[in-house]
């Protein structure tokens, strides 16, 4: 029985299966596809929304440098990210990976894991999407939604105690998701070609941002540059510049859903480490600067906000007036392309584990003229739509945290183990100084998430009981490798 658990798929009969299977998929994306689809996935609510909220509450002008650390602690993880997915690029990331290192009971945990991190990420982005910019726009605009349809139904408090807000359902977040579900339907083509846009979109509007607002940086707003520390772990000095650190790996999550396409990739052994590692450090420069421009316009005592750009740009007067709609615009769209790589990602999972038969096969059909697993992607629409419609953002945004963290630390010691298991395999893109950085970033990672609160860590207990669960009353009995 234990063996059966622990069965591991064999990596080159992986890789023959994927070169010589007919299942559908089109391998239709280049080089720039994969580092706009990584942008896309990118830079969304942690940029547009949390920047400010983080500045304002713990590290002041010095959350650039907890950027910077973030930064490195996700370079590390996207390391070796590349390392596998240009070694086994099959659609499915972590999860295929996990099969050939951890074996199937590992890996099944790992891609119940994975479809924690995405759906709460694309529910999680789509509440966003509506409480900061787009609230604001049509306020402009003079429209205003019935309150009873225009936020969560249920809402959690200090005491842990669940309510009713009175409210029947978030409507313009279900509304996004059914939006950005229609063109992942359409087809991978289609959906990489409509990230490109707004990926275009929101990348000129950030540089617009921070090059018209450098003039109206207020040196005053910068100093101290890390301001004191209030007595209180956290609260401002080098421990709030650390916790900022925790609070914005949030805008830097995304590239590992890159990853899940492998399989959609032209040539991902090359492509994949380029696209990981190009799109992160893109993402990486764009985010200190408008950090650095952001807190230098308004003080960050005032940036406790939903939409902190916005609120920069109106704090110039008529300078940067005509730039306001258009940030609103970009901070938009840009949202609407994280739901839609983070959604490509989970209906990828659902296809890769139904392949294997740890879920049912209907998820891994192909739709015969677009080449997408058509019945996950629908799926996935449907769960996330209405995750997004009743809970509020702050709840589904720990949960993203902690199941990434936890995907991040299995990759980073997956690399470890098997450049030791089988050290003659073929890697394409090598992670330099092994196994000291995967260590360090395991490391990073599982302290990142020791500092998140307790009920987060109840969620993921819970959540991970449900999977098992699914394993043992469905996936054993079904899965493929059983049965050969
Ligand atoms: N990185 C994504 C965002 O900031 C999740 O919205």
């Amino acid at each position: 029985m234990i063996d059966r658990l622990f069965k591991k798929k064999d990596i080159s009969s992986i890789l023959n299966e994927s070169k010589n299977s007919n299942d559908g998929l089109k391998r239709s994306l280049s080089a720039t596809n994969l580092v706009t689809l990584g942008i896309g996935a990118i830079v969304g609510t942690g940029i547009f929304v949390i920047t400010g909220q983080a500045a304002a509450m713990y590290a002041g002008p010095a959350l650039t440098i907890s950027f910077v650390i973030s930064a490195l602690g996700c370079i590390m993880a996207g390391l070796c990210y590349a390392e596998f997915a240009a070694m086994i690029p099959v659609s499915g990331g972590v999860y295929s990976y996990s099969y050939t290192t951890m074996g199937e009971v590992l890996a099944w945990f790992v891609g119940w894991i994975l479809i924690l991190e995405y759906l709460f990420a694309c529910s999680s982005v789509a509440v966003g999407w509506w409480s900061g910019y787009m609230l604001s726009l049509l306020k402009d605009w003079g429209i205003m939604l019935p309150e009873q349809i225009a936020g969560a139904t249920f809402d959690h408090l200090k005491d842990d105690s669940w309510v009713w807000t009175g409210r029947i359902i978030n409507f313009p977040a279900v509304f996004i998701v059914a939006v950005v579900s229609s063109f992942l339907i359409g087809g991978i083509k289609q959906s990489a070609f409509v990230n490109n846009i707004i990926v275009v979109i929101k990348v000129v509007v950030i540089l617009l941002f921070i090059g018209f607002g450098l003039s109206y940086i207020d040196l005053g707003n910068l100093t101290p540059y890390i301001p004191e520390n209030t007595g209180e772990f956290g609260h401002f000095g080098w421990s709030g510049i650390l916790r900022g650190a925790g609070v914005v790996f949030y805008a830097y999550l995304g590239f590992d859903a890159l990853s899940t396409a492998a399989g959609e990739a032209k040539n991902p052994q090359k492509d994949m480490p380029k696209g990981i590692l190009i799109s992160l450090l893109i993402c990486a420069v764009l985010y200190i600067a408008v950090t650095t421009v952001l807190t230098g316009i308004v003080n960050y005592t005032e940036l406790n906000v939903d939409a902190p750009i916005a609120l920069a740009i109106d704090s110039t007067g008529s300078g940067l007036a005509w730039l306001s709609p258009f940030i609103k615009l970009g901070a938009i769209a840009g949202l609407s392309s994280v739901i839609l790589v983070m959604m490509l990602g989970q209906s990828r999972i659902y296809y890769a584990i139904s392949k294997d038969g740890l879920l049912p096969k209907t998820f891994s059909k192909v739709h015969d003229k677009h080449g997408i697993p058509h019945n996950a992607t629908i799926f996935a629409s449907i769960v996330t739509g209405l995750i997004a419609g009743l809970f509020p953002l702050h709840v589904l945004s720990e949960l993203v945290s902690i199941g990434t963290l936890m995907a991040f630390t299995i990759v980073c010691i997956s690399i470890v183990v098997l450049r030791k298991t089988q050290p003659d395999l073929k890697r394409p893109f090598k992670t330099p100084f092994s196994p000291v950085l995967p260590l360090l970033g395991a490391a990073i990672c599982i302290l990142q998430m020791l500092s998140l609160p307790w009920n987060t860590w109840v969620r993921l207990i819970g959540w991970s009981v449900l999977g098992f669960i699914i394993y043992f009353t469905y996936g054993i009995k079904h899965s493929e490798l059983n049965k050969k």
